[in-house]
């Protein structure tokens, strides 16, 4: 049998994905906008373009949930992204009410899939669409650690001309300026990244992570980051598909790991085919661990603006 993957909102970040998973071939995919017409005319052209790219899946383009019934994944990527100067936290309320209608929407025909949460702002999203699906914790999770890691992995490679293949690391917390990149646990083939770069680089590199998607905010002017966003969707819809237990830091439900509890926030799970199957516990140092905590209190005053 087929996977079937739905992306909600056929957008920049969705239409990505939605390539990205087509040409791994980790199923059938199908994209539901509200616009008409739209998903369905990038369903087509990117379904011509698997002749070429030589990828064998259907992809369909749709505005109608009964489209999506059954889907083993809905990645939902529905909402309005940033615009320079806006913080993430400012698309709050609008994304809300758009996150918690799509959320009913698969809840109600797709019970049983597995839910990855992109809009931002994405911890507070992701909470938001677990309450509303009411599905088990481990069946929702949101994209923001791989993404955030797949950055400072890239700086970090620039910075030393290696490949970026060789660079190994993790970014936790909220997804947002309060995330928390370790470079304790950051190694280039297996040489602890403090051996390679002195502190002051290190930190730099830790500044322009944290302001990673502003910085591609402020160049494209009219819309936010979605390559990478992407490719990070589709890293994670395959390890799900393949059940390969990959560690990869995603925003999980946490019920008093890293004494957080009712929340979700960036840490490393183990992704599989049920959905998040472990969350990794750290020993973090207190100055770490106070930097999740702070990035979390942000994201419980959001749940909270929410009326949780
Ligand atoms: N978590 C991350 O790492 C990450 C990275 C990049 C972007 N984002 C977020 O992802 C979201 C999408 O970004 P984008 O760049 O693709 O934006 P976009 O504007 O290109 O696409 C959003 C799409 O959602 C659609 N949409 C709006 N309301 C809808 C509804 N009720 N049902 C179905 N579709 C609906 C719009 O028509 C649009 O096509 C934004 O909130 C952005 O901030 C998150």
């Amino acid at each position: 049998m087929r996977h079937k993957i739905s992306i909600i909102g056929a957008g920049n970040v969705g239409a990505t994905a939605a390539l990205m998973i087509a040409q791994r071939e980790l199923g059938d995919v199908v994209m539901l906008d509200i616009i008409p017409d739209m998903p369905q005319g990038k369903a087509l052209d990117m379904a011509e373009a698997s002749p070429i790219e030589g990828f064998d899946v259907r992809i369909k383009g749709t505005n109608s949930y009964e489209e999506i019934a059954d889907s083993d994944i809905v990645v939902i990527t529905s909402g309005r992204p940033r615009k320079p100067g806006m913080s993430r936290e400012d698309l709050l309320t609008q994304n809300a009410q758009i996150v918690g209608s799509v959320a009913e929407q698969v809840a109600r025909y797709s019970p049983n899939a597995i839910l990855i949460v992109v809009t931002n702002p994405l911890d507070i999203m992701t909470y938001h669409a677990w309450r509303v699906t009411g599905f088990p914790h481990h069946r929702v999770m949101g994209q923001a650690g791989v993404l955030d890691t797949a950055r400072f992995r890239y700086f970090i490679a620039s910075e030393l001309n290696v490949s970026v293949e060789d660079v190994s690391s993790l970014v936790l917390g909220g997804h947002g300026d309060t995330m928390v990149p370790l470079p304790r646990y950051t190694s280039v083939a297996g040489i602890p990244l403090e051996e390679l770069m002195d502190r002051e680089t290190i930190d730099r590199l830790i500044e322009r992570t944290r302001g990673g998607g502003g910085e591609i905010v402020g160049l494209l002017k009219t819309a936010s980051a979605f390559y990478a966003p992407g490719a990070a969707v589709a890293q994670m819809v395959e390890a799900i598909i393949k059940d390969k237990k990959r560690i990869m830091p995603c925003s999980a439900y946490l019920s008093g790991q890293y004494g957080l509890k009712d929340i979700f926030i960036g840490v490393p799970v183990k992704l599989g085919s049920l959905g998040v199957v472990e969350i990794i516990e750290l020993n973090l140092t207190d100055e770490e661990l106070a930097q999740l905590h702070r990035s979390a209190e942000i994201y419980r005053s959001g749940i909270k603006l929410l009326g949780y």
